[in-house]
């Protein structure tokens, strides 16, 4: 019996990987390794897992449905994670077909094996962006998502609406995963915290949007890891949406500001208006997560920048 994850080679989808490989599960992951950024980086963070026997590593894409089939067909799988997904809040806005035709399309086309192959569990990769710009805060999964501003956003919404009734039609147990802002070793490289060290051991000025006024609710690696495996394992699963975040907010400009003091730098900054797509505030209420799926960060983020500032400055543009 195996587990499928689908953006197997991406950050978060190699760190389940490697986490449920320790747990000695069988995994197979399956990765178009597509260019939204270099593909080497994704080869790099299955260097371990690829010499592991339980893992079985599947180059393609979620879209053909052919190679999805020979897949269920070939292998029990009785669990799915799905994360594959183009992710990303401005690029949705350039380029919204190939973000409705891998976040719309391709969940649909996992949600079709589950019910074919009768995979009794699905946890389904949501955003924190499905809230847009409500003003509410901490955000709640009963508060109104019905305003998306992105693309992207509109993508994570619509797989929510198709998992809900994916559960309803065929009685899937599925989770629906609200991810607030990912940080820690392996994070993509265009997301805030790695961009910005990027920028300053660079000596480029750091461009910030919104004149840093936007606030974040940034979740290290590890608890959102910590997060997935406790819903994976719950016995109180049926059908939930679910914030993952750490319930705590910071402004860019103050995470800078950290920064600079982990890396003992100073930052050049280019202050600019909001950019159109980027909400202006982050806040998870976990209330749900904690009392039903015993969730409990432990890492604020001055914690998880020391950890992500050590593996940074571990990696090769150090040695
Ligand atoms: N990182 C965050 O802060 C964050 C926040 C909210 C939601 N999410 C969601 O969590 C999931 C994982 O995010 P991540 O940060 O690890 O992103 P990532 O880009 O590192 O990982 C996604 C992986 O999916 C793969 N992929 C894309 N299209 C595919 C396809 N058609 N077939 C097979 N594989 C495909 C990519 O190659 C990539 O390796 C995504 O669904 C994302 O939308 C992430």
């Amino acid at each position: 019996m195996s587990i499928l994850i689908t953006g197997a080679a991406g950050f978060i989808g190699s760190h389940l990987v490697d986490t449920l490989l320790l747990a000695n599960e069988s995994i197979i992951g399956i990765d178009s390794f597509n260019n939204y950024y270099s593909p080497s980086i994704k080869e790099n963070n299955l260097k371990e897992a690829k010499n592991n026997s339980n893992f079985k590593l599947i180059t393609g894409s979620i879209l053909d449905t052919h190679l999805l089939d020979t897949i269920f067909k070939n292998n029990t799988i009785t669990t799915i994670i799905h994360l594959a997904a183009y992710a990303g809040v401005r690029p949705s806005i350039e380029n919204p077909d190939i973000y409705y035709e891998t976040n719309i399309t391709g969940t649909k086309n996992i949600l079709e094996c589950a019910k074919k192959y009768q995979c009794k569990r699905v946890l389904v990769a949501s955003s924190s962006s499905v809230y847009g710009n409500n003003k509410k805060i901490p955000f709640s999964e009963t508060d109104p998502v019905d305003n998306p501003i992105s693309p992207y956003a509109a993508t994570k919404k619509m797989s929510e609406i198709m998992c809900y009734n994916y559960h309803y039609l065929y009685n899937l147990d599925i989770a629906c995963l609200r991810f607030f802002t990912v940080y820690g070793p392996r994070q993509r490289p265009e997301m805030a915290i790695h961009k910005f060290c990027n920028m300053i051991r660079h000596n480029q000025p750091i461009p910030v949007y919104n004149h840093g006024k936007c606030l974040r609710d940034y979740t290290y690696i590890d608890d959102i890891i910590n997060g997935v495996v406790n819903i994976l394992k719950s016995p109180n699963l049926s059908f939930d949406i679910i914030n993952l975040g750490e319930s705590a907010t910071i402004s860019t400009n103050d995470l800078i500001l950290l920064l600079e003091k982990e890396l003992n730098t100073k930052a050049s900054i280019t202050y600019l208006d909001s950019q159109q797509g980027d909400v202006e505030q982050t806040f998870a209420d976990i209330t749900l997560a904690k009392t039903k799926y015993n969730y409990d960060p432990k890492f604020p983020l001055e914690t998880g920048l020391k950890q992500f500032v050590s593996w940074y400055q571990s990696l090769n543009h150090f040695a």
